[in-house]
């Protein structure tokens, strides 16, 4: 596995990788489910490139930026196992150099949802992928379905400025009661981290609504916020039910939805989703 620190040096290596080349974009800390873009990255191409960059500009002038979770050394060894090529971990210097202008932005769906809390998030998000996508060249770029807006959002970005790769939506990895896993969970304390089931729980019982023949979304939300309000430690941002491709909420469930849920539990927030079809 190689390292590379510099956008030149990927660049300069690009050149010699077979093709087709996947990349996974990460922001380290890295988990199962990460690892689990990489073996399906891997399953696909000959070349596997994964980033690891903590994107200062996704972050909101109060989000937790400085106190991302960083672990490079252990990074790198669960990507070396995992079967990965390169390592691209660029310096934010080396991705902005000063002074900086230039941004992609994906208007209407990074309005909703995530977007609407975090005004600026998307747009960091698009940004930075660009840039990786124009460093690497990537033929396969692979997400998780775990961050469904952002995949959403970046399939759209792809396809609306014709950029030359195909998204891969991968699915979404959990711990044995059900919680999405997420580099944020390490944020809970005990008491938290059992409360946190209660996300996944609220989502079956959404599916199982539906399976049960429940076409008002609004009766779903209903009973997804009384099960979460059960839990004191939970505080919900939003319970969204919506189009899977324009996140229009939903009258009348239509397929494909996406049910979505930001809730709090304690100080961290925490996101999960799951596909009606
Ligand atoms: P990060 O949060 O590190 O996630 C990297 C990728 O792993 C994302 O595509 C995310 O959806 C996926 N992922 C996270 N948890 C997962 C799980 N439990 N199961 C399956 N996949 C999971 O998302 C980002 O970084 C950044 O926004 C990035 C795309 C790298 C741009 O900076």
């Amino acid at each position: 596995m190689q390292v590379v620190e510099t956008t030149a040096g990927m660049r300069k290596l690009r050149d010699g990788l077979a093709e087709p080349v996947g990349l996974v974009p990460t922001m380290g800390y890295l988990h199962e489910g990460h690892l689990s873009l990489v073996k399906q990255a891997r399953s696909e191409n000959p070349s596997v490139v994964a980033s690891i960059f903590v994107n200062p500009t996704q972050f909101g002038p109060k989000e937790d930026f400085e106190s991302y979770p960083r672990d490079t050394e252990r990074d790198l060894a669960m990507l070396e196992s995992a079967g990965t090529d390169v390592v691209f971990m660029p310096s934010a210097r080396d991705m902005y150099p000063e002074p900086y202008h230039t941004w992609v932005e994906v208007d209407t769906i990074t309005q909703r949802l995530e977007g609407a809390s975090r005004p600026t998030h998307f747009r960091g998000v698009t940004t930075v992928c660009t840039k990786l996508f124009n460093i690497i060249k990537p033929d396969k770029a692979y997400f998780g379905q775990k961050d469904a807006q952002q995949a959403i959002v970046i399939n759209r970005m792809v396809t609306d400025l014709n950029m030359n790769l195909k998204v891969v939506t991968c699915p979404t990895l959990r711990e044995d009661d059900g919680l999405a896993m997420s580099s944020r969970n390490t944020y809970l304390n005990p008491e938290e981290r059992k409360a946190a089931a209660i996300l996944y729980q609220s989502l079956c019982l959404a599916q199982q609504l539906w399976a049960e023949g429940e076409k008002d979304a609004e009766r779903i939300r209903q009973e997804i916020r009384t099960l979460i309000q059960k839990q004191p430690l939970a505080n919900i941002d939003y319970i969204s039910i919506a189009d899977n491709e324009t996140l229009e909420e939903l009258d009348e469930i239509r397929l494909p939805a996406l049910v979505s849920l930001a809730v709090k539990i304690g100080k961290p927030r925490l996101l999960d989703n799951i596909v009606l079809e």
